[in-house]
């Protein structure tokens, strides 16, 4: 009976001991086994919101499946724009530096012809077909494409009928042109300031000869936007082809500050389409 009693007590608490163990390292495993379980769902969850916003931007008609990582990563950046707005916006190119990543021209030649801060025009591009402006409509010398002159000046003569003076005073400048004006802009106000309202060297839709900036022969042309011809440039240009084509609220897209004198040729059916839905070219072809 002593025996027993002798063999019993360490039993017992070998027992106890393991009991306690098993407790305290059940205490110790099940918090992180559930915390590995919330992990898993909060990473299988992010997985699913990202596959959800990928298959929201693949329902826009003009996503590219080879943007697909740059449009994430603009989205997370810019957490209020519309889906369509990011597949638009990467689609021009903006969520890259302006003068970065930067490609030649595609349409040559063509009205449609994109020459912004990522598309440029080599040196030796001088479009096809120019033709200079009638006096009536233009200081001398202003060169167009013949179609934009043709359409420049139907919509000068309206003006002219309608008691305005739309008159172009800059139009058509080769490359070299382009490297002294925007050279001198950098060294009177240098290089930052400059690049906010003219465009480098090749970079400029001048050298297209599609381009043209007007005045109302009384006012100089930087305060167009004060004059009954502006009015009425908002009113039909697009009727004649042109649209203006470095609007106030767009400074985002273009790159440029608002011009209330720079308008663009793109033909009648695009800019009656760009003016009645506020776009920009950069937009309309983004969205193609
Ligand atoms: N002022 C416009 C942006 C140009 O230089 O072409
Ligand atoms: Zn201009």
């Amino acid at each position: 009976m002593k025996k027993r009693k002798i063999k019993k007590g360490p039993k017992r608490v070998f027992i106890l001991l393991l009991c306690i163990l098993i407790i305290v390292l059940i205490i110790i495993l099940l918090p992180k086994e559930k915390e590995n379980n919330n992990n898993q769902t909060k990473e299988e969850k992010e997985l699913t919101q990202e596959e959800k916003n990928i298959n929201k931007l693949r329902k826009i008609s003009y996503y590219k499946e080879e943007y697909k990582d740059r449009y994430l990563k603009y989205q997370t950046e810019n957490p209020n724009l519309s889906t369509e707005d990011i597949v638009t916006q990467v689609n021009i190119g903006i969520d890259q530096e302006f003068y970065t990543n930067t490609k030649p021209a595609e349409n040559l030649n063509t009205n449609l012809i994109l020459v912004n801060k990522y598309n440029y025009v080599t040196e030796d591009y001088i479009p096809e077909n120019l033709k200079e402006i009638d006096t009536a409509y233009a200081r001398s010398g202003m060169q167009l494409v013949k179609e934009a002159k043709d359409a420049f000046e139907e919509l000068s003569l309206a003006a002219k009928e309608g008691g305005y003076h739309v008159i172009a005073m800059s139009s058509y400048r080769s490359y070299d042109y382009q490297v002294n004006l925007y050279n001198n802009y950098v060294a009177n106000d240098g290089k930052d300031a400059a690049d906010t309202y003219s465009a480098r060297a090749g970079y400029s839709e001048h050298q297209t000869g599609l381009a043209v900036d007007v005045y109302n022969l009384d006012l100089p042309y930087t305060s167009f936007e004060e004059t009954e011809e502006f009015d009425w440039m908002q009113e039909n240009a697009y009727k004649y082809g042109f649209i203006l084509r470095f609007p106030k609220d767009k400074v985002n897209i273009t790159g440029y500050q608002y011009e209330s004198w720079h308008y663009r040729y793109v033909g009648k059916e695009v800019a009656k389409y760009i003016h009645d839905n506020n776009l920009t070219l950069e937009e309309y072809l983004a969205k193609k």
